[in-house]
């Protein structure tokens, strides 16, 4: 459904020197700094599916948002939505897609939320009945109605986008791209926006780009992950293989035997060096280890060996401690020509 190949978005910025001569220097001669916001990414999102566009502050995400949405041309590489590039068919890509930006509203700013709807509905040519049925939705989800007539530049950061996320579905679009949509919503909201992409996946089929960085949307709403690092992708497939890439995983059990708390820790400790035993708050203890040097049927067998087990389970890893250890990674320099490092 979407595609993108060896895409890549550079910005000329002019530098400024420092200081008053600088600045007088700056308005003579400008020199230019390039930034690379998109460094050659390639990758298929398959349609239907829901994937979270992850990556640092300044990743890229929304640079390549933005291309694929038609409101930027790359600097070279290309992009298709539905076989159609985007920033070339912009009102035929505009159709089938809905967008959000948290961090600048598609509304009319001077327009109350029912009216810029009964625009949107002129434009997308949208059926009675397709109208009535969103609606109805957005009215019991996201109390729509209480957002009255006052126009979108006076509506509180939530307000506006509880309007936006229903503006990007009104038309029952085949994709939607939400960038960073849940800001500003408090929790019920939250929950309210993950049962609209939610109902719009199963019913509809709706291919969903989500980039947020709130980990419990992502948990909630995505089954696929696209990290990407300095403008990079790092990791492209369903989540729960990114989870797998943790360097730290947690046994949690409980025994029957009569050791003490300390000398079973300490008995952990030294039979899997490297390894963090302590006592979580519900009395259980808690076993991290480092997967890179143990698997967890080797941490599972010497706790069996050990300890009558009594209850053991093993928690998914982190999503938060993973992405933390992919964005403090340092950026891998680019191999020479001549292929030296
Ligand atoms: N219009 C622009 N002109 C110049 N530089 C830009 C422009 N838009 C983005 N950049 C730069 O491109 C890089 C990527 O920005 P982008 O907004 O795509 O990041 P992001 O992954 O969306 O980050 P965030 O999580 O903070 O939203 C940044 O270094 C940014 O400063
Ligand atoms: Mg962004």
């Amino acid at each position: 459904m979407i595609v993108a190949e060896h895409l890549v978005k550079e910005f000329r910025i002019a530098e400024r020197r420092p200081g008053l001569l600088g600045s007088l220097a700056t308005l003579f001669t400008r020199r230019h700094r390039l930034v690379r916001a998109v460094d050659d990414v390639s990758f298929e999102i398959p349609a239907g599916t829901r994937t979270a566009y992850l990556g640092a502050n300044g990743a890229g995400k929304s640079t390549t948002i933005k291309m694929l949405t038609g409101i930027m041309t790359p600097t070279s590489g290309r992009c298709l939505v539905g076989g159609v590039e985007p920033y070339r068919n912009r009102q035929l890509n505009a159709r089938r897609i809905g967008v959000v930006f948290g961090q600048r509203s598609q509304l009319w700013w001077d327009l109350s939320v029912p009216d810029s709807f009964r625009i949107l509905r002129r434009i997308y040519d949208i059926p009675a009945p397709v109208y009535r049925r969103n609606l109805a939705l957005f009215r019991e989800l996201l109390d729509i109605d209480a957002l009255g007539t006052t126009p979108v530049r006076l509506l509180s950061l939530g307000q506006r986008m509880r309007a936006e996320i229903a503006a990007s579905l009104l038309h029952d679009p085949a994709v939607l791209f939400w960038d960073e949509p849940t800001i500003g919503l408090d929790m019920v909201l939250k929950d309210a926006v993950r049962e609209l992409v939610n109902r719009a996946h199963q019913e509809l089929g709706t291919t969903l780009v989500l980039t947020s960085h709130d980990i419990a949307d992502i948990a909630a709403i995505c089954d696929n992950v696209l990290v990407v690092d300095h403008g990079r992708v790092v990791h492209q497939g369903p989540l729960h293989d990114l989870l797998r890439t943790a360097a730290h995983r947690t046994v949690v059990f409980d025994h029957r035997d009569g050791t003490s708390a300390a000398e079973a820790l300490r008995g952990i400790e030294t039979g899997l060096p490297g390894v963090h035993a302590a006592t979580g708050d519900d009395g259980r203890i808690r076993v991290e280890y480092p997967t890179g040097r143990y698997t967890s049927r080797q941490v599972l067998s010497f706790l069996l060996d050990r300890f009558d087990l009594a209850d053991c389970y093993a928690p998914e890893p982190d999503l938060e401690d993973v992405l933390r250890q992919i964005y403090a990674r340092p950026r891998t320099p680019e191999p020479a020509e001549d292929g030296t490092p």
